[in-house]
């Protein structure tokens, strides 16, 4: 028995996750693509690590690793996912490839559907997805991330009636400093700590958010055995302005 599966575990807020609960003692199984970046997260994760680490390479955009990744954890307690690939998908639609919005939808959306599909009698409590500020706060540079972003509550809700007593929701994130900026930074020439003192200035927070910020958001979802259904947003107050 896995007591949390993380699926994009191997960075950024899914990370985070992993070492809360290895602090803990827990079972917890991390997944991603590349098996570079799950060693250095195992590597990161284990000098503190109370509980057990798996790590398993799937790309969650190919049913058969999701089958797979199922078949290797058995009965998963929770599942968190965080993986998304949204390398050339920010810019105007016009300049935006249709392979690069179909990348996006395939991991993010349909990714997340798959997993929905095989947690049915594999996933004993929760299962959270997250999606993010832009599909609340579209800024015309970011539409098909936002769009499948936003489709998330809805798949949510399907889910929460199809896999219930299993409890499924969304976490929706405002900008939080994790390395998807360091690569969006490469792809479009934007100065992320420029990007992050503006944002900040505005935010009713006066912060952009950390990846243990997020953490505690999943860990919130995870626990409360009443909630279901929902998104939960962490923004610092980034739907406000
Ligand atoms: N950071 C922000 O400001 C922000 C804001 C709003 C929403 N979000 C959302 O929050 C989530 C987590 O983002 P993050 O900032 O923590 O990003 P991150 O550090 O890039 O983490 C994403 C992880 O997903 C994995 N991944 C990507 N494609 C995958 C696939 N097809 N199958 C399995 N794993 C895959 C990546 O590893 P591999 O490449 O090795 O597969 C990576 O470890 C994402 O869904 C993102 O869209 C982020």
């Amino acid at each position: 028995m896995t007591d949390a599966l993380i699926i994009g575990g191997g960075s950024g807020m899914g990370l985070a996750l992993a070492r809360t609960l290895l602090a803990e003692q827990l079972h917890v199984t991390i997944a991603g693509r590349s098996a570079d970046r799950l060693a250095a997260a195992r590597a990161a994760l284990e000098p503190s690590a109370a509980g057990r680490i798996d790590t398993v390479r799937a790309d969650i955009g190919r049913e058969e690793d999701v089958a797979g990744l199922f078949a290797h954890t058995g009965q998963v307690e929770h599942v968190v996912v965080t993986a998304a690939d949204v390398t050339g998908a920010y810019g105007r639609s016009t300049d935006v490839s249709a392979s690069a919005a179909r990348n996006v939808l395939d991991v993010k959306l349909l990714g997340a559907w798959l997993v929905g599909k095989y947690a049915a009698g594999r996933v004993t409590g929760s299962l959270t997805y997250t999606s993010g500020i832009n599909a609340y706060r579209p800024n015309g540079s970011n539409t098909i991330v936002a769009a499948a972003n936003g489709a998330l509550a809805s798949l949510a809700s399907g889910l929460a009636l199809e896999l219930a007593p299993v409890r499924v929701n969304v976490v929706s994130p405002g900008w939080v400093d994790t390395p998807v900026w360091d690569r969006l930074g490469e792809d479009t020439g934007m100065d992320k700590r420029t990007a992050f003192a503006e944002l900040a200035e505005r935010l009713p927070a006066r912060r952009v958010g950390t990846p243990e910020d997020i953490a505690q958001a999943f860990l919130s979802v995870l626990r409360n055995g009443f909630v279901t259904g929902t998104v939960l947003h962490v923004d610092g107050g980034h739907r406000l302005v």
